[in-house]
């Protein structure tokens, strides 16, 4: 425990089950629901909550006002992070630090709680030799400032399926659809994931909600899910190598719509990606499809008619923060052979310095030098670009990259492929 001005610091232990710890984590679980304005958390949202966050391991970062009226003070600050992985291209998997549920009461914003529990979280996590960090964020204006950036994004689709209007280009497929409960697919959806992440730039490994999820747990109430179904699909020789997940909900006021809701989606092969999207598009009583794709998604291509795809939003969603320059830059693959001389400014600290990258053959060298730099960023471009969301140039045009080398880095840095993907909330 520390001290700041009026406040105390404190580190709770998930796992205490009794006592006065146990009723610091309680206290804790009601604080950050009732920081996005959801009210205390109910037994068996709490119990959900709990069986995750121990299965995750998480650190809890609480903030206590030295006074308060009451006996046992909810903490003003909560701040909770754990261990997981992220896929930075190449196939390479690097240790990634993962934050959420950061509020701050009412009652004590704008004194510098925020800052205190991220620098703390941040310092222990490289520390301990993690690369980087990430988050999704609630507001935009928050975490540029700690050196996080967008790293990638998700596109909105509403897809019109009512009267056959979705009609795909290529139907071929000589495997099959199986419709399965939630906890008999599991196996499956697990499976088929591990392979997403593993083959994905910018795919970010499950927290334990998501087993919860998938045994038949619904994530707000913590009750029995009886709406979601899922669909698998089989290859030829019976393998499942594709799913959907998924609600049938009736919308709007006078005639129903009905609407397929897309709660997840991943697939190993186009195929498989064809396959499911038409299953979808075929569900009787519905009319529209609505999920989140890739910012590149292929499926107004796939269709006839490319107007029945529909963009709604397109929005951030990964923030990354690069905690160790050399450790993250040495990971990632890159396109073309070539040195720079990187400068990034970071006020936290942490990427702080000048880096001299080599590229050869798709791998870098990365040492810390005094030479002048040929290109300068911050800590949050670094973020931004690490995954290659968007080309350097375009942070060039934005005023974010800046220097003599910044086409030379351009060409060694950006990605040939598809735009990072990330479909894990947390
Ligand atoms: C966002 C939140 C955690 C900020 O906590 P806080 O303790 O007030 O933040 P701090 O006092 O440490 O502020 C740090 C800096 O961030 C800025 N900042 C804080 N919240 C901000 C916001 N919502 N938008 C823009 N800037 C913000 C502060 O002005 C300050 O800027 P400075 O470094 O230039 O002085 C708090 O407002 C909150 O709980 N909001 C509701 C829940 C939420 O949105 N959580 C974020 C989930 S991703």
């Amino acid at each position: 425990m520390s001290s700041h001005d009026d406040l105390t610091f404190e580190t709770l232990d998930i796992h205490a089950t009794e006592g006065p710890m146990a009723a610091k984590v309680a206290a804790y679980g009601d604080a950050w629901h009732r920081g996005f304005h959801e009210g205390s958390l109910s037994e068996k949202q709490r119990e959900f909550w709990l069986e995750h966050s121990r299965a995750d391991g998480v650190t809890l970062r609480a903030a206590y006002a030295a006074s308060s009226l009451v006996a046992d003070p909810p903490p003003v600050g909560t701040f909770t992070s754990w261990g997981g992985s992220i896929n930075v291209g190449g196939g390479t998997q690097l240790p990634l630090h993962m934050i959420t549920d950061v509020t701050v009461a009412p009652t004590h914003r704008r004194r510098g709680i925020l800052s205190r529990l991220m620098t703390d979280d941040l310092a222990d996590a490289r520390t301990r030799g993690v690369p980087l960090a990430a988050l999704t964020v609630s507001e935009g204006g928050i975490y540029g400032r700690f050196g996080f950036g967008v790293a990638t994004r998700q596109r909105m689709v509403e897809v019109d399926t009512g009267h056959g209007r979705f009609r795909l280009r290529d139907t071929a497929d000589d495997g099959s659809l199986q419709l399965l409960e939630l906890p008999q697919a599991r196996p499956h959806v697990e499976r088929v994931f591990a392979r997403h992440l593993a083959t994905t730039r910018g795919a970010v490994s499950r927290p334990a909600f998501y087993g919860q999820i998938e045994e038949g747990r619904d994530w707000e109430s913590g009750d029995k899910d009886t709406r979601s179904r899922v669909v698998v699909h089989l290859d030829a020789d019976g393998e499942v190598d594709g799913y959907a997940r998924f609600q049938h909900k009736d919308e709007g006021e006078g005639p129903q719509r009905g609407v397929v809701e897309l709660r997840g989606l991943h697939a190993l092969t186009d195929v498989a990606w064809r396959r499911l999207w038409s299953f979808l598009a075929d569900i009787d009583l519905a009319q529209v499809v609505k999920s989140r794709v890739p910012v590149d998604t292929p499926l107004h291509l796939a269709v006839t008619d490319p107007r029945v795809v529909r963009s709604t939003a397109l929005f951030d969603f990964l923030w990354v923060r690069v905690l160790d320059v050399i450790a993250a830059l040495e990971a990632r693959p890159w396109r073309e052979d070539a040195t720079v001389v990187l400068a990034v400014q970071d006020r936290m600290g942490f990427a702080d310095g000048r880096f001299r990258i080599t590229t050869e053959k798709g791998r870098a060298t990365v040492v810390a030098t005094q030479d002048e730099p040929g290109v300068t960023l911050d800590a949050e471009t670094l973020g931004a670009l690490y995954l290659g969301d968007q080309p350097v140039t375009v942070h060039a045009a934005a005023g974010r990259v800046d220097g003599p080398d910044v086409d030379t880095f351009a060409a060694m840095a950006d990605h040939a492929g598809p735009t990072p993907w990330c479909s894990t909330g947390f």
